[in-house]
């Protein structure tokens, strides 16, 4: 029997076979052979596959004669349809595996990391000389056997004053000018306030023996000497047998750690709401050991940090009972050891991070 033309409808007698079917579809595979050959992308392959096994797909509609075919002859035919759709399928498939390659071929390209390049110069960072400063004296205190605790920057009125025996209106609060935040809540001037942070932690029945590093802030015009913001060291112990005399040695270790083995200090009388009696602590000049020079303005010390012993009043407000524990603290200022210890005459290098200054230290 002729086999009708590709293009037009495929017609088939009633009662006759298609032997034919065979040929028509494998000139449909070499026709699908060619139009793959063009497809370029994942669209163009949709478009193809509609083409050639779609509903409207010459195959399928080769397929709707089946029922004119006779009995016997359907089996065969249906299988032979069958299998033709297969052979699409996988031609098709294929090509899409061909194109999903290829795809990810151009993009691994496109993101190919040139490693022959010259790479830009790192140079390594390390830390400012401010956080070594502190490093190096919580090695000395936990060397000792001190905890290191943290506050929050932003504070109470209560904690940063009242709680420190320096209620409203006390002339001590002048010593500090404070930058407000609403009428309770503040930037903490010091780091006095984890002291009492921490012996109300501690319930005012175990001994206290820590360290408290961080930023304070006051509402000073920032110059060679004063800044908004610096660091502090606060240091605080709670026993039941502490001395003035466990205060001096503790303080002699720091000036020593800081300033040189060599160096003595010496302790002078001071004020300060939270401890009674307050000193001042200086330290033997390195710079002329003792002395006097330019350095130390001809004193032959140079004031360090400021302590004494933990005001009753402070203890008691902490849940602290004074008859059976003394304490003693100290506070110092890390911009001021590091001026001393480097002869840097101005705190602002410390916060504009220009890397010629900060480079000296690394
Ligand atoms: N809080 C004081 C300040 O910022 C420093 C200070 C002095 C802390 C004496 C202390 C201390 O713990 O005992 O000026």
């Amino acid at each position: 029997m002729a086999v009708p033309a590709p293009d037009r409808a495929f017609l088939f007698e009633k009662g006759r076979v298609s032997m034919d079917v065979n040929e028509r579809i494998k000139a449909l595979e070499e026709k699908l052979i060619e139009a793959l050959k063009k497809v370029e992308d994942h669209n163009d392959l949709q478009q193809t596959k509609a083409e050639f096994l779609g509903k409207k797909a010459e195959i399928s509609q080769i397929m709707k004669h089946m029922k004119d075919l006779p009995e016997e002859e359907r089996p065969a035919f249906g299988k032979a349809i069958n299998e033709g759709k297969q052979r699409f399928s996988e031609l098709i498939e294929r090509k899409r595996e061909e194109i999903r390659r290829r795809e990810l071929d151009q993009k691994l390209k496109q993101e190919r990391i040139d490693v022959t390049l010259d790479a830009p110069d790192y140079t390594p960072g390390s830390v400012h000389i401010i956080h070594r400063i502190v490093e190096e004296i919580e090695d000395l205190f936990i060397g000792m056997g001190y905890r290191i605790e943290e506050g929050p920057e932003i504070e109470t009125d209560e904690y940063n004053f009242e709680r420190l025996n320096i209620p409203k209106d006390h002339p001590a609060r002048d010593m500090q000018d404070t930058l407000y935040i609403d009428g309770e809540r503040l930037l903490r001037t010091h780091t006095s306030p984890v002291q009492v942070r921490t012996m109300l932690r501690y319930g005012g029945g175990e001994p206290v023996k820590i360290i408290c590093p961080g930023a304070v802030y006051r509402r000073d015009d920032d110059d060679a000497t004063h800044s908004h913001q610096f660091y502090q060291i606060e240091g605080l112990v709670v026993d039941e047998h502490t001395t003035m005399s466990d205060l001096k040695g503790t303080l002699l270790r720091v000036a020593r750690e800081m300033f040189g083995s060599d160096r003595e200090i010496r302790l002078r009388p001071s004020y300060f709401p939270f401890t009674e009696p307050s000193v001042e602590v200086d330290v033997t000049c390195a710079n002329c050991d003792g002395d006097g020079c330019g350095v130390c303005k001809q004193s032959g010390y140079i004031e360090i940090l400021g302590a004494g012993m933990v005001n009753n009043a402070v203890l008691r407000m902490s849940g602290y009972d004074p008859e059976r524990y003394q304490g003693f603290a100290f506070g110092l200022g890390i911009e001021r050891i590091a001026m001393l210890r480097y002869g840097i005459e101005d705190i602002r290098h410390f916060y504009v991070n220009d890397l010629r200054f900060n480079r000296q230290f690394t």
